[in-house]
């Protein structure tokens, strides 16, 4: 695995290090083991992290809510979004260079609008609040959507 800052490794390895740690019981959730032996770019690395968190939250939410894994989920998904705002999105080299830190800037806004919602997520598990959690979640969703079509080719 390529991965060009030590900076993005340790967070990665201390977010899989702390799912596994803060786990409840045996977990589901995805971990930066899981995804570890790939080649992919750091960025895609972020983004599995954040997606395979992403599937294991969308299931804990059901029915009565399993609070204990989705707990476990938002860390991953936290850790995923706060390691990618550091990274550059393929597509800043198609943008006019001038316009490119003007583009990276709105990438890591939208990274953290998306980490703020992630921590009021996990509060509101913490409080048990479960169909805040799901609406909360939705927006955490939402800025996936609007990222893509912002930053992803
Ligand atoms: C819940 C939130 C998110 C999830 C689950 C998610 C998931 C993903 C996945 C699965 C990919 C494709 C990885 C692959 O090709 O294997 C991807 C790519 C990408 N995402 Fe996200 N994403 C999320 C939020 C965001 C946000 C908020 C942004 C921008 C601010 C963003 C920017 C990107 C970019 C730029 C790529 C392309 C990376 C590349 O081609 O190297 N994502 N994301």
């Amino acid at each position: 695995m390529k991965v060009s800052s030590p900076l993005i490794l340790g967070l990665l390895l201390l977010t899989g290090l702390l799912a596994q740690l803060t786990s409840a019981r045996p977990t589901k959730s995805a971990t930066f083991q899981d995804v570890e032996a790939t080649e992919e770019s750091p960025l895609i690395i972020a983004m599995e992290l954040l997606h395979d968190n992403e599937r294991v939250m969308k299931k804990a939410l059901k029915g009565d809510g399993d609070f204990a894994q989705a707990l476990v989920a938002v860390v991953g998904m936290q850790a995923g979004a706060q390691a990618a705002k550091l990274l550059t999105p393929p597509m800043a080299e198609t943008v006019d260079a001038a316009k490119r830190p003007e583009f990276l800037k709105g990438f890591r806004l939208q990274m953290i609008a998306m980490s703020q919602d992630l921590l009021s997520l996990e509060r509101l598990l913490l409080e048990g609040k479960l169909e805040e959690s799901r609406a909360m979640f939705q927006k955490v969703r939402d800025h996936e959507g609007a990222g893509h079509e912002r930053y992803a080719e």
